[in-house]
């Protein structure tokens, strides 16, 4: 059997396949063609064991776009929330569609799920990683600035799904991410050294945003993190993106977050509402992006 494509990890594709990815992406943004269907008749399943407005939507309305269907399932109403195999259910679940997403909290359960199954699976985001995310803000740069090799990305934050996948960004797509993160919340050790040159690690948000190119951040407590709560808001009080960290970026430095946002917890709303923010055109990337992702992993 011929072995499936993934999409756990923004490696899974070479750099060449993730830019030919994007550039697709904006190719189907610019010319929405109706009667091009290439998945006409597919199904996608999409598992969700945590909340989601952008990867439900623009998953669901992608297959819709594209002629297909996309099934909601969660585990509370499935046989995964009782305890089926893994194993089991990949076999089964790949036995009727032609593509599953899954969104969870541990990482090992997207990464079984694709051991099993004999159709492409696309990691939604797990406690480790959310690639999805981060295709469709590369896709967002390269449309307002070019391509990204040799700039500079500034994360401010928890080194957590979204800045691992920035760390993987960079090694694919050769820049850099200065990440600016409290004593204890350094992204993963591996990750960091895997990445080499590709990540420098700050303690001040003001250093780490010197002459970025783009600078991003997203929540102090992630889906999952909620008793830590009131901890991190006292560790994080000091990593916020503001004025004061963007004066510190290139003048015409953009500022992404993958959303939902708190303002006036890690990012100001003058910042998030002001001119240098894209916060939406990467959420409608999103779409575009994923539309090009699953055209290349079914249709290839
Ligand atoms: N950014 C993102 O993944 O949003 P949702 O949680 O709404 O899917
Ligand atoms: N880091 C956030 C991203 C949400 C899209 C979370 O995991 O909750």
């Amino acid at each position: 059997m011929k072995q499936p494509r993934h999409f756990i990890s923004l490696h899974d594709l070479s750099s060449d396949e993730l830019r030919a990815v994007i550039g697709r992406a904006t190719e189907l943004k610019k010319h929405r063609d109706p009667d091009y269907q290439p998945l006409k008749g597919k199904v996608l399943a999409m598992i969700f064991e945590k909340s989601s407005t952008r990867t439900r939507i623009s998953f669901e309305a992608g297959m819709a776009h594209f002629g297909g269907t996309a099934l909601f399932l969660s585990p509370r109403d499935t046989q995964l929330g009782r305890g089926e195999p893994l194993a089991d259910s990949a076999k089964v679940i790949s036995s009727m569609v032609d593509c599953i997403m899954l969104r969870t909290f541990a990482h090992e359960t997207v990464t079984t799920i694709a051991q099993y199954s004999k159709v492409p699976v696309i990691n939604g985001l797990t406690d480790y990683s959310h690639p999805c995310q981060v295709l469709a803000d590369m896709q967002t740069f390269f449309e307002l600035r070019g391509d990204i090799a040799g700039k500079t990305v500034t994360w401010i934050g928890a080194g957590n799904n979204m800045c691992h996948s920035y760390i993987d960004a960079a090694m694919c797509l050769d820049f850099t991410v200065n990440v600016a993160c409290p004593v204890g919340y350094e992204p993963n050790a591996e990750l960091v050294a895997a990445a080499g040159k590709h990540v420098q690690l700050f303690s001040s948000p003001q250093e780490a945003a010197k002459n970025a190119d783009l600078v991003t951040t997203d929540v102090w407590v992630s889906m999952g993190e909620e008793q830590e709560k009131q901890q991190r808001e006292h560790d994080f009080r000091d990593y916020q993106v503001n004025q004061a960290v963007m004066s510190q970026a290139k003048p015409d430095a953009l500022f992404m977050h993958c959303l939902p946002a708190h303002r006036g917890e890690e990012v100001t709303a003058e910042v998030i509402d002001g001119p240098q923010s894209v916060v939406f055109a990467e959420a409608e990337n999103r779409l575009h992006a994923q539309k090009a992702l699953l055209e290349f992993l079914i249709c290839n």
